[in-house]
C-alpha cells in the first residue's frame, strides 16, 4: 500500500466551474501502547449454532439421506420414491411397525408384486438437494430391514445418476430376510466424475415385502468420528480458530411447543435411540443426529469451550413462559444436563455418559439460561426465572459461569448475552455502542450479532459493517468478553434458507466463507491479549454525517506487537496519521492484511468461493509517527512488531 508522507492532503474539487484546492485534514489515531484498557479474553471470538437454514441436517452433520427415519412427514414419504424398471411392479408406503428397544417406529414398506427378472425394483432417496459423489471415497450405507416370508433375496445398494444410467458405485447385501436386523455395506467409489446430483437407491429383482427403517449413508467425516461432521465445513471452522461454541440455540432451544424444545435427553445414544423432533422454530424436521454428545465432540475437535444453553421455560410463542411454579422439573433437567456433561461415573448422569463411551467429563464451564428471555412479553418473568436457575446451578456448581439471556437485576450474571442484528447503516452507529456501555453492568457476551446485507451469505458491504461493529467490541474489551456471529450456516439451495445473510454457505458438494467469514477469521487471527488506550481525531464524515473510519488497537503483552485495525467505509482512499506512545521501538516493517473488493455488493459463492479474501503484504514505513493510506471500502489490519 502506498504511504502518504504529509500530515494533511490537498484535495481538488469543483466550485462554480472552477477547480479549487482545499485542504483536508488526515484522520489521526493516537495510541498509548503503554496503557491497557482491558484484557482480551481468549474466548473473544467464537461460534454460535442451531438447526436453522439446514445447518446440521443438509449441512454440517454428514448424513447424506434426507428423511432417513421416515418421520419428516406424518402422512407422506418425503424424499423417497419408488424405482421401477422394465415390467416389474411394486409399490411403497409409509408404515409404522415398531422395533422393540429402539425409537424407530416408522418405516417404508416396499411391496414387490412381480418382477421380470431384469428390471430393478426398489427405493430411492434424493438427499439434501442431491447426493454428492466424490472420487476414491468410502461411503458407509446402513439400514434396518425386516421381510415377509416370501422375500429371501439380495439387495443392491448404489449411488447413481437420477436417471439410473450412470452407476457411480454399488454393492450387494445378501441374505436379507426375517425379523428386524441392521445391515451395513461399504461403497468405495473409484475414479468417478464428481457430482452433487445423484440419488441413493436400494433395489432388488425378487418378489416379496420389505420394511425399511433408519436408512443412512455417510461419507468420511472430520477426524473420522462416527456419526460425525462434514470435513470441508469443519475445516472452514477450524481455520477461524474459534474460542467457543454456543449451542444448541437460538430459537431451536425453545421451539413453539414444550414437546418440541431441544430435549437433550432424547438426543443421547445410538441414532436408533433418538425419536427425532419437529423443529418448528424453523419449519422442518430435525433428525437429532446432532445430539448433545455430538455438539460436545465438535467442541473437542476444534478445541473450543462449550457454552451450553439450557431450556428455562420460555417458548417461542413469545408471549409468555411457563409459570414459575411449574419450572422445578426444568431446573432439575438443567442440573441433570450439567451432571451429564461434567459428572464422574459415581453420579447418575455422569454414569450415563460413561456408558455412552465418554469416560472423561467434558468440563463445561459456561451455562446459558434460555435464549432471548426478554421476549417473554406478557409474563416478563425473565428475572425470576434466571434467579431460579442461577441459584440452583450455583448451589451445586459454584464455579460454573451462569449467563443470562436478558437483562436481569436480581442477580449479577457472570455474563449477559446481548443480541444485535443490524443493517449496514445501523452498524456505523453501533460501532460506538460499547463506548457508552455502563461498566457496572454484567460483562457482555455478544451471543448473536450480524450486519445483514447479502443473500444467502453476506457481501462486502456486510463485512464493512461487521468490521465497524467489531472494532467497537475490541476497543471495549474491558466489558465485552465473548462474541459470536449468527447464523453460522446456510444451505444455499432454494427453500433451504429461513434467515438471510449467513456466514458460511454450502450445497451438497462444497462450501465457502462469505466476506464476513474472512473478516472474522482475519480479526481473530490478529488480536492481542490487551486492548490499549487510543483515540481518533478528524474522523472523515459522509455528507449525511456518518463516520467513515473505524478502528481498534490491541497488543500482545508478551511480544509488544500491536494490531491496528482500520475500517475505511468511504469510497476514497483515506490517509491516516498514526501517533504511537510506547516504551518500545516500533519496527519499521510489519505486515498488512487487506480485505476489499471493487464493489460493495460483491460476494463469494459456490461458483466463486474466493472472490473476496484477505490479501497479505509487507507494511513499510512504520514507527511511532507515520502516515498510512487505506483503500476505499476496505478493512486493513496492520501488525506492527516492537522491540525493547
Ligand atoms: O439467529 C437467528 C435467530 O435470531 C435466533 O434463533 C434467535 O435467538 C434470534 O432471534
Amino acid at each position: 500500500m502506498k504511504k502518504a508522507i504529509c500530515l494533511s492532503a490537498l484535495s481538488l474539487f469543483l466550485l462554480g466551474g472552477r477547480t479549487v484546492a482545499q485542504e483536508t485534514k488526515n484522520a489521526v489515531i493516537n495510541i498509548n501502547a503503554n496503557e491497557k484498557v482491558g484484557d482480551i479474553s481468549p474466548m473473544f471470538y467464537g461460534l454460535m449454532t442451531e438447526e436453522i437454514n439446514y445447518s446440521y441436517d443438509g449441512g454440517l452433520y454428514a448424513e447424506l439421506l434426507r428423511n432417513r427415519a421416515f418421520k419428516d412427514n406424518d402422512t407422506k414419504l418425503d424424499h423417497w420414491s419408488l424405482v421401477q424398471e422394465g415390467t416389474s411392479v411394486g409399490q411403497i408406503a409409509l408404515d409404522s411397525v415398531e422395533q422393540k428397544g429402539t425409537a424407530l417406529n416408522r418405516n417404508l414398506r416396499l411391496d414387490i408384486v412381480s418382477t421380470d427378472g431384469k428390471g430393478r425394483i426398489g427405493i430411492a432417496n434424493d438427499g439434501f438437494w442431491g447426493i454428492p459423489v466424490k472420487a476414491n471415497t468410502k461411503y458407509t450405507a446402513s439400514f434396518y430391514a425386516k421381510t415377509d416370508a416370501d422375500f429371501k433375496g439380495t439387495l443392491t445398494v448404489a449411488i447413481e445418476s437420477n436417471d439410473g444410467k450412470t452407476v457411480y458405485v454399488d454393492a450387494k447385501v445378501a441374505k436379507v430376510n426375517g425379523d428386524w436386523r441392521k445391515y451395513s455395506v461399504v461403497l468405495n467409489t473409484g475414479k468417478v466424475e464428481e457430482t452433487t446430483n445423484a440419488r441413493f437407491i436400494i433395489t432388488t429383482k425378487q418378489t416379496g415385502a420389505i420394511w425399511f427403517s433408519l436408512v443412512s449413508l455417510f461419507p468420511p467425516t472430520y477426524n473420522n468420528r462416527p456419526n460425525g461432521n462434514r470435513k470441508d465445513i469443519m475445516e472452514l471452522l477450524a481455520d477461524m480458530k474459534p474460542g467457543f461454541l454456543r449451542f444448541p440455540g437460538g430459537n431451536y432451544l425453545q421451539s413453539k411447543k414444550l414437546e418440541t424444545r431441544f430435549d437433550w435427553k432424547l438426543t443421547l445414544g445410538d441414532i436408533s435411540q433418538r425419536p427425532t423432533h419437529d423443529n418448528n422454530s424453523w419449519g422442518y424436521h430435525s433428525s437429532d443426529g446432532m445430539g448433545i454428545m455430538e455438539f460436545l465432540g465438535w467442541c473437542e475437535d476444534l478445541k473450543m469451550e462449550s457454552i451450553l444453553a439450557v431450556f428455562d421455560g420460555l417458548l417461542l410463542s413469545r408471549r409468555s413462559a411457563l409459570s414459575l411454579d411449574s419450572l422445578k422439573p426444568y431446573v432439575q433437567d438443567a442440573l441433570d444436563e450439567i451432571e451429564f456433561v461434567n459428572g464422574d461415573a459415581s453420579t447418575k448422569w455422569g454414569a450415563v455418559r460413561v456408558k455412552l463411551g465418554h469416560p472423561k467429563p467434558y468440563n463445561v464451564k459456561y451455562i446459558e439460561v434460555g435464549n432471548e428471555d426478554f421476549f417473554d412479553r406478557v409474563g416478563k418473568t425473565w428475572d425470576a426465572r434466571y434467579t431460579l436457575f442461577y441459584d440452583a446451578i450455583k448451589a451445586k456448581y459454584p464455579n460454573i459461569n451462569v449467563i443470562s439471556s436478558a437483562h436481569v437485576k436480581t442477580r449479577m450474571p457472570d455474563f449477559e448475552d446481548i443480541h444485535d442484528y443490524f443493517s449496514y447503516k445501523k452498524a456505523l452507529g453501533l460501532a460506538h455502542k460499547f463506548d457508552r456501555y455502563k461498566r457496572s453492568d454484567a460483562k457482555v457476551f455478544e451471543g448473536e450479532w450480524a450486519c445483514r446485507e447479502g443473500v444467502p451469505t453476506t457481501n462486502m458491504l456486510a463485512a464493512l459493517g461487521d468490521a465497524a461493529f467489531l472494532t467497537g467490541m475490541e476497543r471495549n474489551a474491558d466489558i465485552v468478553k465473548m462474541s459470536c456471529y449468527a447464523p453460522l450456516f446456510v444451505n444455499v439451495n432454494p427453500k433451504a434458507m429461513q434467515w438471510k445473510s449467513d456466514l458460511i454457505g454450502y450445497d451438497a458438494g462444497s462450501s465457502y466463507g462469505s466476506p464476513s467469514y474472512y473478516l472474522q477469521k482475519t480479526f481473530s487471527e490478529n488480536i492481542g491479549d490487551q486492548s490499549v488506550k487510543s483515540s481518533i481525531e478528524n474522523v472523515p464524515m459522509a455528507a449525511d454525517t456518518t463516520e467513515q473510519l473505524f478502528y481498534s488497537v490491541t497488543k500482545n503483552s508478551k511480544s509488544g506487537t500491536l494490531f491496528l485495525k482500520i475500517v475505511n467505509v468511504s469510497d476514497t482512499t483515506q490517509s491516516v496519521n498514526i501517533e504511537i506512545k510506547s516504551d518500545k521501538t516500533i519496527l519499521p516493517e510489519g505486515e498488512e492484511i487487506v480485505l476489499t473488493s471493487d464493489k460493495v455488493t460483491d460476494t463469494n459463492s459456490i461458483t466463486d468461493p474466493k472472490k473476496i479474501v484477505p490479501v497479505s503484504g509487507v507494511a513499510k514505513g512504520l514507527g511511532k509517527h507515520f502516515t498510512y493510506s487505506f483503500k476505499p471500502h476496505s478493512v486493513t489490519v496492520l501488525r506492527m512488531g516492537a522491540k525493547s
